[in-house]
């Protein structure tokens, strides 16, 4: 996350970092040769190096809050939302 990104990787930016497929997630990308960790947005665990949640997180990066400037600074090639489903009962039309 801190690291300059390759010319052949992809920097990816993950809202709902905490959740199980946000966690399953930054499994995946610590894993993957051409992905790298841009930023992990959560809001309960902002300012929490991820290492605290992920025993094998290679780094001492901390989740941050997904503001607008966030998203923005960060520049992600790719946003990747691991949000809960909205139930249909929950929309207005
Ligand atoms: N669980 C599974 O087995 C599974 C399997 C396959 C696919 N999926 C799919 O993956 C998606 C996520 O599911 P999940 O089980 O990982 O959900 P989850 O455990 O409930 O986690 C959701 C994440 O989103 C954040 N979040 C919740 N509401 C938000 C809001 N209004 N604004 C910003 N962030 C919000 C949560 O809180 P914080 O911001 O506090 O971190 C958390 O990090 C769903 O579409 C689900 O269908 C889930």
């Amino acid at each position: 996350m801190n690291g300059s990104i390759e010319e052949d990787q992809l920097g990816v930016g993950l809202i709902g970092a905490r959740g199980y497929a946000g966690r399953e997630l930054l499994h995946l990308i610590a894993r993957h040769p051409r992905l790298q960790l841009e930023f992990a947005a959560s809001r309960s665990l902002a300012g929490r190096p991820i290492g605290d949640s992920m025993s094998a997180w290679p780094g001492d990066d901390l989740f941050v809050e997904a503001t607008p400037a966030t998203v923005a600074d960060r520049d992600a090639d790719v946003l990747v939302l691991a949000l809960p489903t909205v139930s249909r009962t929950n929309t207005s039309r």
